[in-house]
């Protein structure tokens, strides 16, 4: 026995070399951990429980059957963060490269397969440089086998994505695939083929880090959520989006204990904002103000600043917020604002999340920029994402809500269960100038002397029929108007209200959202 024990041991500590100690010390060199050591700073301590590690490659091309390595460049398993369980899986790029075959898939879906039968969520550390190219059509098999997974899992289990390093070719449509991807600064790149590629294709020059690194798609293309200065970073902000989202879709998200009053008054909300309309002021001090502790967990930060997302608690609930930011484009809704907030909610809605959602919102941006990048089938998705979501939905209009980003942004007409606005709001359906001018385009123009005179008074007359919260309150559109001291109070009243809350779309197989 003693012999077998020993063996199993030499076998195990093979294992734990991954691709052997030089190409662990490259891989150091360059900043970066070992998929081994990526798992140990994500799960709770000595919670890790391996599956898989003496499997091995059946490929006997280019002489690959002189290099095996026990568990084939990728380390699966389960474990625990903050004692709640999770399917994990983390690429070795110190096996040929992190490189994907068969039996790396087979290893990948077999934790997919047991997240979604045990309810669970699923997170991938990834580190590869794609399709195993020795292996060919079997490596393609095997990601079309995960994709496969990560499409029926969506919406059943979370899935969250790091990104740790080259992730090209067929790795990166995995990570796309699912809720949220968090990469790492000047040390993570996701592209569908690399620089050289690029180059014999197209003869554009290219580096690696202009081409997909972390600012690329956490600020331009949106294909990822969060950048982190470090491996750390990234990890940590893994657990933090973790903390706030439920097992799976028949659970409620984790309600934690909270020390911060329900009833919290915050005077400085009554001064908050600028004497001008069109002044700018940062709709993030009404969330930090607001949320427990002044904690906010913020997603795409960079991408689409002038709609901010994220997870945050009040009295304890978790909650995806949603909120208009005057700071940036006068918080217009453009392309890839509505495609951002569209995605977001629909996660919530999909995993039982309350939406909160604060309103200042001048319209839609206008232009041909706009119109030629879809901003009617961009602008669609949210208001469908907002029509479609069943989840308690609470809203807060601060200031302004025009036209049709008055509809979409979670109105009672979309089934908000509770609308509130501050006396500063100003529903309607256009701005005063604009109205006045259309309304009274002849008038102005027939008396062009006088022009600017008879505008300002339309103007006056306009906004005080219309640039305040009681046409809309008389109506029942709006359920009160409140004091901004008291937002936190009503919101926290408004989510316990509606705890139990029960709503549901007809039967279908699906909607079919414009994409
Ligand atoms: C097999 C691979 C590999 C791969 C890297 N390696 N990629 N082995 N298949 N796809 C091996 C290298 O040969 C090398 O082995 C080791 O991994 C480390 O790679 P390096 O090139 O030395 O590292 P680095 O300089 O950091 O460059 C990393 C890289 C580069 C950017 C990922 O290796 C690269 O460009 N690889 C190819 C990427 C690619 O085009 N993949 C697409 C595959 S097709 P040794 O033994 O020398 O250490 C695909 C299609 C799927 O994925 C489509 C599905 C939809």
């Amino acid at each position: 026995m003693e012999e077998k024990i020993n063996r199993l041991l030499q076998m195990r500590q093979q294992a734990l070399q991954g691709g052997g100690a030089d190409k662990v010390k490259k891989h150091h060199k360059k900043g970066r951990n070992t998929a081994r050591e990526r798992l140990a700073m994500l799960l709770d301590e000595g919670s890790f429980e391996e599956f898989d590690m003496f499997k091995t490659h059946r490929c006997h091309h280019f002489d690959m059957d002189q290099s095996e390595f026990p568990g084939d460049g990728v380390v699966t398993g389960y474990g625990t963060i903050d004692g709640r369980l999770v399917y994990v899986f983390s690429q070795d790029f110190t096996v040929l490269g992190g490189s994907l075959s068969e039996t790396f898939a087979e290893k990948i879906c077999k934790v997919m397969d047991m997240a979604v039968q045990n309810g669970a969520p699923v997170i991938g550390l990834n580190d590869s440089g794609g399709a195993r190219i020795q292996e060919g059509i079997e490596s393609l098999a095997g990601y079309s086998e995960i994709f496969l997974r990560n499409v029926r899992s969506s919406g059943v289990v979370p899935q969250l994505s790091g990104i740790f390093g080259p992730c090209a070719g067929g790795a990166v449509y995995s990570p796309a695939l699912t809720d949220f991807t968090v990469m790492v600064r000047n040390n993570s790149y996701m592209f569908l083929t690399g620089p050289r590629v690029v180059k014999a294709v197209t003869h554009e020059e290219v580096d690696e880090e202009t081409l997909g690194g972390a600012a690329v798609h956490t600020g331009k293309s949106g294909v990822a959520h969060l950048a982190a200065d470090s491996e750390e970073e990234a990890i940590a902000s893994l657990r933090e989006i973790f903390s706030y989202i439920p097992q799976n879709n028949m659970e409620a998200p984790p309600r934690l204990e909270s020390d911060d009053p329900p009833e919290r008054e915050i005077e400085y909300l009554n001064t908050l904002l600028p004497k001008s309309p069109n002044q700018p002021y940062d709709i993030k001090e009404v969330i930090l103000n607001t949320v427990d502790k002044g904690r906010f967990s913020e997603i795409q930060p960079e991408f689409a600043p002038n709609l901010v997302v994220g997870f945050a608690r009040y009295g304890g609930m978790s909650v995806g917020v949603v909120a208009n930011q005057p700071q940036v484009l006068a918080g217009v809704l453009d392309n890839d604002a509505s495609v951002k907030g569209a995605r977001f909610v629909r996660f919530c809605d999909a995993f039982n999340i309350p939406l909160v959602t604060l309103v200042d919102v001048p319209g839609f941006l206008p232009g041909t920029v706009q119109e030629y990048g879809g901003i009617i089938r961009n602008g669609a998705k949210l208001l469908y994402a907002y029509a479609e979501a069943t989840v308690p939905k609470v809203t807060v209009t601060v200031r302004k809500a025009y036209g049709g980003a008055y509809c979409v942004m979670s109105s009672k007409h979309l089934k908000g269960d509770i609308n509130y606005a501050w006396p500063s709001a100003e529903i309607a359906v256009m701005g005063a100038k604009g109205a006045s001018e259309i309304l009274f385009a002849k008038e102005l123009k027939q008396n062009p002397g006088e022009a600017q005179r008879i505008l300002a008074e339309k103007e006056q007359e306009y906004a005080e029929t219309f640039a305040n919260p009681y046409v809309a309150a008389r109506r029942g559109y709006v359920d009160d108007v409140i004091l901004p001291s008291r937002t936190r109070f009503r919101i926290i009243k408004a989510l316990t209200m509606l705890e139990n809350k029960q709503d549901s779309l007809p039967v279908k197989k699906h909607g079919n959202i414009p994409l």
